[in-house]
């Protein structure tokens, strides 16, 4: 028998995955140098936790979370996302007690169980960056800003922002309820007729064409702000464009978590297909009162680096030729050259040279195609002739030179050479 990674799960594998980490150090670079610090927090979490942070209406809530009774029958959740669980450790912690906004970044694995197809994954990666307890229009406008640098340093051109503003508790009702008369009024099945009771804003995102046809004339949010959050939004907007971020306003963005408030945007990349969104985010006022904390007034985003690296594919910036696992590679030939050779790449390492060597008693042959797949820049070959003349002959691939060194001089002229 033999296993397979489970439905919607896959592996990343070198080199690929050299990249991966690449991508998701590049993603919150722009993050750290604005002064966010590293959380981790657990991958489960009280599945309470999520119900009520991410909200029961929402479909991660209702459908797609992994939930499981532990061995003392505490209900505990894989989590589908990170901010419910950012908000809960700055809590716990008393973080925001300090000085304010706290802000935090993270990277990690999330887990939902949707329909697998590409760039929809089970298992996923996210980085994300949340600022808590902070009302300012240019904290948001930090937050989008510091999404959209870390796309651009990967070097992606395609990646679009929209932004849109869901208001705030004073003036959502208003709309919630001029949308609800509205969605009441059309022809649509049992489903969603219940869902525009629980999550109207949710049928605005349904993206059957039968349901989008009766859409066209649906009220808009913007169009229902109240002066406090119209003002918010343009002075975010106005920020955002002094800053020379390129943003499309679409009134139609709705978020598939419960807990927006204001700001909401999505980076999204044409090159994906159906599942275009790359990050996401917005500011999330009343999550902390939600899970029993003080009002904490917060922003940030999730990205999303399993389809980030798919959107550098798409733009043809993802280089599979395997770059050189190591730049030495150890050719001994016989037992004593084998245990001289053993010391020797620990001695090329501990001074910071990236080395390997045949194992498995290969011949000349074997070792030198062994050196030849490793990627290294110079074999070194150590034979019982070279042992007696405590030499070692160094020979540099790509020229086929080769020269013989005395064994204790061979990591300093290596360190001179590839560096
Ligand atoms: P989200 O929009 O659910 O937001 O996820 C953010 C990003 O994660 C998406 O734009 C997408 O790139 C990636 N993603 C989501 N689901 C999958 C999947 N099944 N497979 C592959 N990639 C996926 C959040 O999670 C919020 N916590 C963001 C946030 C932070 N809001 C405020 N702070």
């Amino acid at each position: 028998m033999s296993f397979q990674a489970p439905k919607g799960t896959f592996d990343w594998l070198p080199p690929r995955s050299e990249q991966v980490l690449a991508v998701r150090e590049a993603l919150v670079g722009p993050a750290r140098l604005a002064g966010y610090g590293y959380i981790e927090t657990p991958v489960f979490e009280d599945t309470q936790l999520f119900a009520r942070g991410v909200g029961e209406s929402t479909d991660i809530v209702s459908k797609e979370m992994y939930t499981f009774p532990d061995k003392a029958g505490r209900s505990l959740t894989l989590r589908p996302e990170g901010t419910a669980s950012v908000v809960r450790a700055v809590l716990q912690h008393g973080l925001h007690n300090g000085q304010l906004p706290v802000k935090l970044w993270y990277s990690g694995s999330q887990f939902r169980y949707e329909r697998a197809q590409k760039g929809r994954y089970r298992h996923f990666w996210q980085v994300g960056a949340e600022a808590l307890g902070s009302e300012d229009p240019a904290l948001d406008a930090e937050v989008v800003l510091l999404g959209a640098q870390g796309f651009a340093s990967l070097g992606l051109t395609g990646v679009r922002l929209l932004i849109n503003s869901l208001g705030d508790k004073t003036c959502r009702p208003t709309y919630r309820a001029a949308l609800q008369e509205f969605l009441r009024g059309l022809d649509l099945d049992a489903d969603t007729r219940a869902r525009i009771e629980i999550n109207p804003l949710r049928v605005l995102d349904d993206k059957r064409p039968e349901v989008q046809a009766q859409l066209t004339g649906a009220p808009l949010v913007i169009d229902h702000l109240c002066a406090a959050c119209k003002s918010y939004h343009e002075e975010v907007r106005a920020l955002l464009s002094a800053a020379g971020v390129a943003y499309e306003d679409d009134p139609r963005l709705v978020r598939g978590l419960d807990y927006y408030t204001r700001t909401t945007f999505e980076f999204v990349h044409d090159g994906l297909g159906s599942q275009s969104a790359v990050g996401g985010g917005g500011r999330y006022d009343g999550l902390s009162e939600m899970l029993g904390g003080p009002p904490l007034p917060s922003v940030g985003w999730a990205l999303g680096v399993d389809r980030t690296v798919l959107a550098m594919e798409a733009e043809g910036l993802i280089d599979d030729t395997a770059p050189g696992r190591v730049q030495v590679y150890g050719v001994p030939l016989g037992d004593e050259a084998r245990r001289r050779m053993f010391l020797l790449v620990t001695e090329l390492r501990q001074a910071g040279v990236s080395a390997d060597l045949a194992y498995g008693g290969k011949g000349l042959k074997g070792a030198m195609k062994g050196a030849d797949r490793s990627g290294a820049r110079f074999a070194l070959i150590l034979g019982e002739r070279d042992l007696a003349a405590q030499a070692v002959q160094l020979k540099d691939l790509t020229t086929a030179e080769q020269t013989e060194v005395p064994l204790a001089q061979v990591v300093d002229v290596l360190k001179g050479k590839v560096q």
